[in-house]
């Protein structure tokens, strides 16, 4: 099984969903945020996860990556998953797990890079949303996607309404995702 840390700063229903289903793929060996109470690290310590927690305030990007990086090393971790990390990583830690990192975002890409993809793809009257993951690469929201699912938009979407369908795709699309790269390293 590959050593696996998932990267989070909020809530957590992905990093649920990626610790409930683990099978025969990975392991999850760590978790880390940015943020030092994000709700979702419970998660990780009910399942007895090791979890670091520091905030990046004060310290410049590559400083706190490196601190990031550090951790990973540390655990001996081989493949990392962004789980509603929302902090733009620096080139270096990018370029030093190529290939070996994803990222779940909560749109159809290459449609709607970056903040309030909902509140967007309403806005543009499609009649479609969902959730993608994709290879971490320097570019925003920009690497090759891996694994995608898709929902309709109803006439009476809000932006909640419409996350809440997304989410569900994604708690189904995520673990499967994450298997299928860890199977290829
Ligand atoms: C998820 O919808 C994820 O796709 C999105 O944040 C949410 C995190 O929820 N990620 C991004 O927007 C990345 N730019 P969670 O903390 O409950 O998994």
């Amino acid at each position: 099984r590959r050593r696996v840390a998932v990267l989070i700063s909020g809530r957590g229903s992905n990093l649920k969903t990626l610790i409930d289903a683990e099978q025969d793929a990975y392991e999850i060996v760590l978790v880390a945020s940015n943020v030092e109470d994000a709700p979702g690290l419970d998660f990780a310590r009910a399942a007895g996860i090791p979890v670091f927690a520091k905030s990046h305030k004060g310290l410049k990007r590559a400083e706190f990556d490196a601190l990031i990086d550090a951790q990973l090393r540390a655990h001996d971790v081989e493949a990392v998953a962004l789980a509603g990390y929302m902090r733009i990583l620096s080139e270096g830690f990018v370029e030093g797990w190529a290939g070996r990192m994803i990222n779940i975002h909560p749109s159809l890409l290459p449609l709607y890079k970056g903040l309030d993809t909902h509140a967007r793809a309403i806005e543009a009257g499609d009649h479609f949303a969902g959730c993608s993951v994709h290879i971490v690469t320097a570019g925003l929201d920009e690497g090759p996607v891996i694994a995608q699912a898709r929902v309709p938009i109803m006439p009476w979407d809000t932006p909640d309404t419409l996350s809440a369908r997304v989410l569900i795709e994604e708690h189904r699309l995520y673990p499967r995702a994450l298997a299928a790269l860890t199977r290829t390293l």
